[in-house]
């Protein structure tokens, strides 16, 4: 399935997923990687990889809308069948994602449904968690609450400070997230009615 990376910065998700995507059963195929801010490091390394890369910049617009409009624009003149949110910071509008409903993914840092939005890891040391980790989900107008398609457990361990938690959960994610989108560009998980739905042996 043509697939588009919507990115912010560092992009090791992204790159993860490329890495993924070279194989030739791959099941999604990165046709570009998108990016809202121009300095992200991430375009660097999509480009060096030789994936088509765009930099739709977000103070160029002047509300969200037009943003969205623009972003929607470039992802329907490539063909784009799959979106994936790797570290992509900009909210969306309810239009945009109701637009891309069932075609578009995300990964948070933390098992949602708890510890939404940024400051994640401190959210979950500060609440005293003993397990921690990340979830990929569809993408709805909610922020960080689409319906779950696979998560990862990470211990937290005592003592240790956000950015230690953060390292060890970024490793889990760069696991996880090629196998999830693989499994949605195959239409191996996919929404039906609100919730994700799983072919039976699909994890
Ligand atoms: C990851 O922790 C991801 O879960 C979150 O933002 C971070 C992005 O990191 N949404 P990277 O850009 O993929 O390196």
């Amino acid at each position: 399935r043509r697939t588009a990376i919507l990115i912010s910065g560092r992009g090791s998700n992204m790159a993860a997923v490329l890495d993924a995507a070279v194989a030739a059963d791959y099941p999604a195929q990165i046709v570009l990687v998108l990016s809202n801010r121009p300095g992200a490091v991430g375009l660097e390394r999509a480009a060096s990889a030789g994936v088509a890369t765009l930099v739709i910049d977000h103070k160029g617009y002047k509300d969200r809308a037009g943003f969205d409009a623009a972003l929607d624009a470039a992802l329907e003149a490539a063909g784009v069948e799959l979106v994936v949110l790797a570290g992509f910071m900009r909210l969306l509008t309810p239009q945009f994602t109701l637009k891309w409903l069932g075609r578009m993914i995300n990964i948070h840092p933390s098992l949602l449904p708890s510890f939404k939005g940024v400051h994640v890891h401190e959210q979950a040391l500060a609440a005293g968690v003993r397990f921690s980790g990340c979830t990929v989900h569809f993408v709805t107008a909610d922020m960080d609450a689409g319906p779950i398609i696979g998560q990862a457990v990470v211990p937290a361990v005592p003592g240790e400070g956000p950015d230690d938690l953060a390292a060890r959960t970024l490793a889990a994610e760069h696991r996880l997230y090629p196998a999830a989108v693989a499994l949605v560009a195959a239409g191996r998980a996919r929404l039906d009615g609100g919730r994700t739905v799983y072919d039976g042996d699909a994890w």
